[in-house]
């Protein structure tokens, strides 16, 4: 098969591989789509994330969906030809935070594109079978590519249990931000504010129908007291403000990544008992991310703002970092 992979920070080849050996719990995806996200940018300038070090050439993209063109020995036949979307990650099963249900906090997790664990920058991926989610025939294969931020956008507003009547303040307008925003009106929430210090974003928020767009250099916060707040920046200002425009017992998730250690408005956490917590991925959200997209509820299709065929991800990396662009998709089975 055709592969893109990340020889060096800088530097992307598209090279032959072998097709990868199934075991005999996993399925084989001809791999249709895939949404290039922050993390694969930043893997390819940086070669790393954290202590997650690429020291041999690795595929990146982990947002994908595709069809099961073949499948491993415990697994039915008759599941070759379903389009598919992949939860892109590979739990023990049996630690202590797999058993709870938190399998997205196991220790032994092998995630997509997360070194050593080959992404779906190729023309096929394995995955085990039962993280290979059917779609509907009304859904298309972008759409379903794209369940794997959608489930980070449910997975936040479960987090911060936004629902019927909930006022929420998203802070950034990126295609996270976008799907926060989405997820929340899906729960219920009657009104969804949303920040970004870029007014492309803004008007892009707004296209997707926030209630009102905010631009943080300009606007007041902290007198909008909202139920929830969930941070898809990164930014140390945003996650202040966001806190501060929380009502009293509010919610606050933080979801974007940025530096490691930001200063907190500790004493208005205390006085107003503020809820804080992090985010990191998801768990046994791709049914009703399905759900969410198919019943019409959450539009990912209009997200997509670029194509690139596989010899062209590094193409597809640069444009994802334009301001205009919300999600871009790599197609590896397309003929460039
Ligand atoms: N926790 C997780 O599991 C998880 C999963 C996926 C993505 N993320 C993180 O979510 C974040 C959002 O992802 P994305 O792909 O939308 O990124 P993005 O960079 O496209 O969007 C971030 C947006 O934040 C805006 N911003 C910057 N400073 C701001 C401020 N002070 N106030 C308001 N907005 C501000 C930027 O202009 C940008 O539009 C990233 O940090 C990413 O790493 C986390
Ligand atoms: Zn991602
Ligand atoms: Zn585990």
């Amino acid at each position: 098969m055709q592969a893109s992979l990340l020889t060096a920070p800088g530097s992307i080849e598209l090279r032959s591989r072998p097709i990868p050996e199934l075991q005999p719990d996993e399925v084989l995806v001809q791999i249709a789509a895939v949404g290039v996200c922050g993390s694969d940018v930043h893997y390819y300038h940086e070669g790393r994330i954290a202590d997650f070090v690429v020291e041999s050439p690795l595929i990146l993209g982990h947002e994908a969906s595709g069809v099961i063109s073949k499948v491993g020995s415990a697994v039915s036949p008759t599941r070759v030809g379903e389009r598919v979307s992949i939860e892109p990650q590979r739990a023990c099963r049996t630690c202590e935070q797999c058993k709870r249900g938190a399998y997205n906090l196991c220790p032994f997790m092998e995630f997509y594109a997360t070194p050593p664990i080959d992404g779906a920058f190729a023309q096929y991926a394995v995955i085990q079978s039962d993280f290979a989610f059917a779609i509907p025939d009304s859904m298309s294969l972008e759409a379903a590519a794209l369940c794997e931020p959608l489930s980070v956008g449910i997975w936040s507003n479960q987090k911060a249990g936004t629902r019927a009547g909930s006022r929420v303040l998203v802070a950034g307008a990126g295609p996270i931000g976008i799907i926060v925003m989405q997820v929340a009106f899906a729960f219920g929430a009657s009104e969804v504010l949303i920040s970004d210090i870029a007014q492309t974003r803004r008007d892009a928020a707004a296209r997707f129908g926030a209630t009102r767009t905010l631009d943080p250099t300009q606007d007041d916060m902290p007198g909008l007291d909202v139920d929830v707040f969930i941070d898809a920046s990164g930014a140390e200002p945003a996650v202040r403000a966001g806190i501060m425009a929380l009502r009293p017992g509010g919610r606050a998730v933080l979801v974007g990544m940025g530096k490691d250690d930001i200063s907190l408005p500790v004493s208005r956490i205390q006085g107003r008992e503020i809820e804080l917590t992090g985010v990191f991925r998801y768990a046994n959200t791709w049914p009703l991310a399905i759900e969410l997209v198919s019943s019409g509820k959450v539009d990912l299709d209009a997200l997509v703002t670029g194509r690139y065929p596989l010899a062209d991800v590094e193409a597809a990396l640069h444009a994802a970092t334009d301001p205009n662009a919300l999600k871009v998709i790599v197609t590896p089975n397309t003929c460039s």
